[in-house]
């Protein structure tokens, strides 16, 4: 049974299109955390922070991340999880990402992470003396769980899929 590959990193880092490329390239099963928040409560994401709150959307993405990586670990392709950015911010999740061996950070710039993220849907994404502020705040939690970091800033989406199979590769002898 492989390891589930678990991409972590801010808004606008590009984990969701990371992730994807990487599941194809690898031949292993994608799951995306943000949509999989959304179909539980039924509407997108700028509405669950407007309607019932950042705590209520921490509550359900703490159950679709805990469930995503028990079913992850059951997988005999083996996954690929893209976390959303605030996943590592909640106990029971950093908890588990501590010990899970194949937790990579997409370490982007906060000035080019705010260009991505900007002028979108993301809630947290709004103004940017908060956003980085966040940025800031959540730096080292990213760093702590991370057992590879890629340095996103000169690289396209394929070239990080690359270089996380070539790390992990390195390390490891596996993927
Ligand atoms: C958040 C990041 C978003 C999404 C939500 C909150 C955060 O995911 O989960 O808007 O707290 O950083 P992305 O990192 O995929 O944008």
């Amino acid at each position: 049974m492989a390891e589930a590959l678990i991409l972590t990193g801010f808004m606008g880092s590009g984990k969701t299109a990371v992730g994807k490329l990487l599941a194809e390239k690898l031949d292993r099963d994608f799951f995306d955390a943000d949509p999989l928040v959304e179909e539980r409560m039924g509407m997108p994401i700028p509405e669950i922070f407007e309607i019932h709150g950042e705590p209520e959307f921490r509550k359900a993405e703490e159950t679709v991340v805990t469930g995503l990586l028990g079913e992850a670990a059951k997988s005999s392709r083996g996954a690929v999880i893209s976390l959303g950015g605030g996943a590592v911010t909640i106990a029971a999740i950093y908890e588990k990402l501590v010990r899970e061996p194949l937790v990579v950070l997409l370490d982007e710039d906060v000035d080019r992470a705010w260009q991505h993220a900007r002028g979108g849907s993301r809630p947290l994404a709004a103004d940017p003396e908060h956003f980085r502020s966040l940025y800031a705040e959540r730096e080292s939690i990213y760093r702590s769980v991370a057992k590879y970091i890629v340095d996103t800033r000169d690289l396209d989406a394929g070239g990080v899929a690359d270089r996380i199979v070539e790390l992990i590769h390195e390390r490891t002898g596996t993927l």
